[in-house]
């Protein structure tokens, strides 16, 4: 297994990538705690772990409140002293265009870009005390390229990518490895959010989209969790600082 007696954490882990992502670290033998704003989605997954014998418990939290990022910080100090995997999973589609709103603003940076950022430098102390930890950031192909329908979501997640190289250099002494994975479409339960439209023309807007990835379809969150297993456990120990398209060849074009 490739994360026997580690200790990983993962925010909105209640659903899509974050929970593919935390049943995946937990069946390669992490003890893993699923953070979610959501109470039962939370349970959900931390029931479903341990229903297979794995090790997992929640933390029910909004990633937009600073004092919870440093009460997560401070309970996994208490429960284990160590943390060999961050997945810095959490982002909302948000509101789209140029019509924004500050609330609007605030709260994308604050969940998509902010949140990641404090809880990293929250527990940076349990990451070097893991001698090799791993931080994976959520960033998407909309911040490796232009995406005129939702600019401020892309002004964030490339925001990631750069913030990604820059905490990859800073904590390099520490032997933490900084990395991001950017998905192209996602069949989760958040893909309908990035089509903006009513549901009847979301599968419209979909099947259009989908046509345009060179692979044809929407990826599984499966799929997005085995890179994020790679980049968490020891098979990428030398890789660190890099953004890892996973788009069905979408960013290649
Ligand atoms: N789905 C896609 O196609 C796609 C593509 C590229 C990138 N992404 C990114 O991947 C990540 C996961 O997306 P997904 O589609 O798997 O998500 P999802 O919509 O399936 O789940 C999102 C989860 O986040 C939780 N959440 C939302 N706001 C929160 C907050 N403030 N505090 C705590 N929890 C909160 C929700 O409760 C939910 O459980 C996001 O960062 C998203 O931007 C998604």
């Amino acid at each position: 297994m490739l994360l026997q007696n580690k200790v990983a954490l993962v925010t909105a882990g209640g659903s899509g990538m974050g929970k593919a992502g935390a049943e995946r670290f937990a069946e390669q033998g992490a003890f893993v705690y699923v953070v979610d704003r959501d109470e039962s989605a939370t349970q959900s997954v931390v029931e479903g772990i341990r229903e297979k014998g794995g090790e997992a418990a929640g933390i029910v939290a909004d990633v937009r409140d600073l004092e919870a990022l440093q009460g997560i910080a401070q309970r996994v100090e208490k429960e284990h002293g160590v943390l060999h995997v961050l997945y810095n999973n959490v982002g909302i589609p948000g509101a789209a265009g140029m019509d924004l709103s500050s609330e609007d603003w605030d709260a994308l940076i604050e969940i998509n870009a902010r949140a990641s950022f404090y809880l990293t430098h929250y527990l940076t102390e349990v990451l070097k005390a893991a001698d090799g930890a791993s931080v994976i950031f959520k960033s998407s192909s909309s911040g490796l390229v232009g995406s005129p329908f939702s600019p401020l979501y892309s002004f964030t997640k490339g925001g990631l990518i750069a913030l990604v190289r820059s905490l990859a250099l800073a904590f390099a002494a520490d032997k933490i490895r900084v990395n991001a994975i950017a998905p192209g479409s996602v069949d989760t339960p958040g893909l309908s959010g990035f089509f903006r439209a009513s549901p009847e023309e979301v599968e419209e807007r979909k099947k259009a989209f989908f046509a345009q990835i060179p692979l044809g379809r929407a990826s599984q969150p499966e799929e997005i969790a085995n890179v994020a297993l790679f980049l968490a456990s020891g098979l990428s120990s030398y890789v660190t600082g890099i953004t890892v398209p996973v788009d069905g060849g979408l960013t290649a074009k």
